[in-house]
């Protein structure tokens, strides 16, 4: 079974940091196959874990806008393409999303895409996802179970806010968390305790 662990917070909280520092602890004790996703469309998971990263999911439906090979089906094409884009390091792996769906349906090619990735996704013990702070990729997954939701939050009140909003939108996007808890990051002394009457956890 694939332990799922899905990052999000407000922006510039740690999420990236958070993730890189986790797949490397899983690495370290845990073991297993390990899949990092970076689902922001700023990508740059890959700096933390200093990996390159070549392509993305988001380049490859572009790529496929514009046809496949004659002889291929769209489908063959997408599954192969995304199979290549997964970047191998020595201990983990990594798949960056890219640039999302955005405006105009692509429907069959997001479907697809979406079922491709759920696919490789089980091939794994642990995948860790670096989310942006909208969880778009989260809500667009075949699969909606969520094993840890970890909320990165900074001390101050909007970061909290934030947070406590993103439990709320995982229950209206019906993401199935068995797990929340919130990380607050780069506390310096105490928490104030306006900070700390803002329940995060579910
Ligand atoms: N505990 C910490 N102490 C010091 N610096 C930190 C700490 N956590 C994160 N940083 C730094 O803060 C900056 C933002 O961190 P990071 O990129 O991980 O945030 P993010 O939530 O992923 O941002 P974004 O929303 O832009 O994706 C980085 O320069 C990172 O090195
Ligand atoms: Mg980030």
């Amino acid at each position: 079974m694939t332990v799922t662990i899905a990052v999000a917070g407000k922006g510039g909280t740690g999420k990236t940091t958070l993730s890189g520092l986790l797949v490397r602890h899983l690495m370290n004790e845990k073991g297993g196959k390990i899949l990092a996703i970076d689902a922001d469309p700023s990508s740059n998971l890959h700096l933390v874990l200093d990996l390159k990263l070549s392509q993305t999911v988001g380049d490859i439906r572009e790529e496929a806008r514009s046809g496949v090979t004659p002889g291929t089906t769209r489908q063959d094409f997408l599954s192969y393409a995304v199979r290549m884009a997964v970047e191998e390091g020595d201990d983990f792996d990594l798949l960056a999303m890219g640039r999302p769906e955005g405006q105009g349906c692509y429907c069959a090619a997001n479907h697809m895409l979406r079922s491709i990735i759920d696919g490789i996704n089980k091939g794994y013990d642990y995948v860790v996802m670096d989310n942006e702070a909208g969880m778009e990729h989260l809500s667009r997954r075949t699969t909606r179970d969520v094993d840890y939701l970890l909320l990165v939050s900074d001390a101050s009140m909007r970061g909290m806010v934030a947070a406590e909003t993103m439990v709320g939108m995982s229950k209206d996007l019906e993401i199935n968390v068995k797990n929340t808890f919130l990380i607050v990051n780069r506390v310096q002394g105490k928490l104030t305790p306006e900070s700390s009457t803002v329940r995060a956890g579910r």
